[in-house]
């Protein structure tokens, strides 16, 4: 086992969906694959191995932030050899065309995280999307009448923000929504040479202050979990 996961090498596919709750990684295994074993249970982050139209793939809880879903994706790279790496998630619009129940996919991760200024000092990186992967997803929401938009995200370490207007200078540089994990995520599978691609859900909205009812968010979570896994 590595330090946060206990499962055995070969337990963990090569493809990971990463959703920051680790009950609906047990509800996407549950309602989307078959075969399924849990190989995780350490800390509540729950994981598991199953398979999807005939193939391998695993669903493993990040839980919420960059310093959260970063030990996940390092240790899933490193001791357990994945080459894939999908989060799905749901972010906060930035921008009133990006509304509610829609799908973004992450070409990009802006943060106002300093995790890579240990490396860079200063100077910035640009964690980027697998094109690959982007592209695929991007064809499959097509053929599939699936609507999205791609493009930069914000990855910010702070959900309460003092100033309502926070997000405006983001939103002024066509920054489509905000989560709290991509940024970390492209950085390291950039960093070990794997994929790595977040497939999010519009959960509600900084420009408006609306947000998704449960029902709203079941639906287009299905949505999400289809492209992810057109992707394995
Ligand atoms: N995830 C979903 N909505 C969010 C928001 N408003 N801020 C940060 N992360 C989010």
């Amino acid at each position: 086992m590595s330090l946060h996961i206990g499962a055995e090498v070969g337990e963990i596919a090569e493809t990971v969906l990463l959703p920051g709750d680790p009950l609906r990684a047990k509800w996407i295994a549950e309602h989307f694959l078959t075969d399924v074993k849990q190989y995780n249970n350490v800390r509540g982050m729950l994981g598991f191995t199953g398979l999807y139209n005939g193939k391998r793939v695993s669903v493993q809880g990040s839980g919420m932030g960059i310093p959260s879903i970063g030990i996940y994706a390092h240790e899933l790279i490193n001791d357990y050899g994945v080459k894939k790496l999908i989060r799905v998630g749901s972010a906060g619009s930035y921008q009133k065309e990006v509304a509610l129940r829609d799908i973004v996919l992450a070409m990009s991760a802006s943060t106002n995280s300093s995790i890579n200024n240990a490396t860079f000092h200063g100077e910035t990186f640009a964690p980027t999307a697998s094109f690959n992967l982007l592209r695929k997803a991007a064809d499959f929401a097509e053929n599939k009448g699936i609507s999205y938009k791609a493009g930069n995200i914000l990855s910010s370490d702070i959900f309460y923000q003092d100033n309502p207007e926070y997000y405006k200078k983001w939103a002024s540089h066509g920054v489509l929504c905000v989560e709290m994990e991509t940024a970390v995520l492209y950085t390291t599978a950039a960093k070990f040479g794997v994929e790595a691609l977040s497939v999010l859900t519009i959960s509600d909205s900084l420009v408006t202050h609306e947000a998704t009812s449960s029902q709203d968010r079941e639906t287009t979570f299905k949505e999400m979990i289809e492209i992810a896994l057109s992707l394995v």
